[in-house]
């Protein structure tokens, strides 16, 4: 009998809110792999930008700055939901990086073509050490088209919304559903309608559909295609 083995890099792209960190994370835990949600480094220069009040649009200073940045990410020190710590100068930032202000602008921070060229670099220099699940929204086409398996996790925008204000909720926060549609849809149609690196699945990438599926159902599908 000839004995299998996994895929070693494993892209997992999809629109915000579609299950991919949750998937990606099991994923990792049962693989041994790494799990790199490349997301955060978006977010981090989104933070440190809002921080230092930069104008956010004006390209030139954000990528100049996405070039620089110092982006630690360490194993998580605390259990508290966190994959990883995010650490910018010393201050651990994981949780900053989810405030409204990151969520409302980072689609455009990661919409310009320096930004993405300097971030992915560093990315794909990670991922092409292998054993690694990366999750974002141009792994699979831009980061690591080599990548030996890619999965396109997609839901609709309802859906995804209605999983965010159950999150929310669930934490003892209040939570408006339109609202969070509205969010939901507007950055799906940035993200998707960018000149560069747009999100879209990869031609060879298995899409999944996980409107009718519990997270249960989705790794088991993701584990299948594994072996
Ligand atoms: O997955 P997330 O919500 O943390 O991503 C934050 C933002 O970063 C989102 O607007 C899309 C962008 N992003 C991207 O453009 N490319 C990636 N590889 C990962 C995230």
């Amino acid at each position: 009998m000839t004995k299998t083995t996994p895929p070693s890099i494993i892209a997992l792209d999809g629109p915000a809110a579609s299950g991919k960190s949750t998937l990606g994370r099991t994923l990792a835990d049962s693989l041994g792999y790494l799990f790199f949600d490349t997301g955060i480094m978006y977010r981090a220069v989104t933070w440190i930008a809002l921080q230092h009040d930069m104008n956010l649009n004006d390209e030139a200073v954000i990528t100049e700055l996405a070039q620089k940045a110092q982006i630690d990410i360490r194993p998580p020190s605390k259990s508290d939901g966190r994959a990883c710590d995010v650490v910018i100068g010393e201050k651990d930032v994981t949780w900053d990086m989810r405030g409204e202000d990151v969520d409302a602008n980072v689609s455009v921070v990661s919409a310009y073509a320096g930004v993405r060229q300097a971030l992915s670099e560093q990315q794909r220099r990670i991922g092409l050490r292998g054993k690694v699940v990366m999750v974002g929204r141009d792994i699979g086409t831009v980061v690591l088209p080599e990548a030996d398996l890619k999965i396109y996790l997609d839901a609709s925008a309802e859906e995804r919304a209605k999983r965010r204000f159950d999150e929310i909720i669930a934490r003892g926060e209040k939570a408006d559903y339109d609202e969070i549609l509205r969010k939901v849809v507007a950055r799906d149609h940035i993200d998707s309608t960018r000149a560069v690196a747009p999100l879209r699945p990869a031609d060879d990438a298995v899409i999944i559909d996980s409107d009718k599926m519990t997270a249960e159902q989705v790794v088991a599908q993701v584990m299948e295609l594994c072996k």
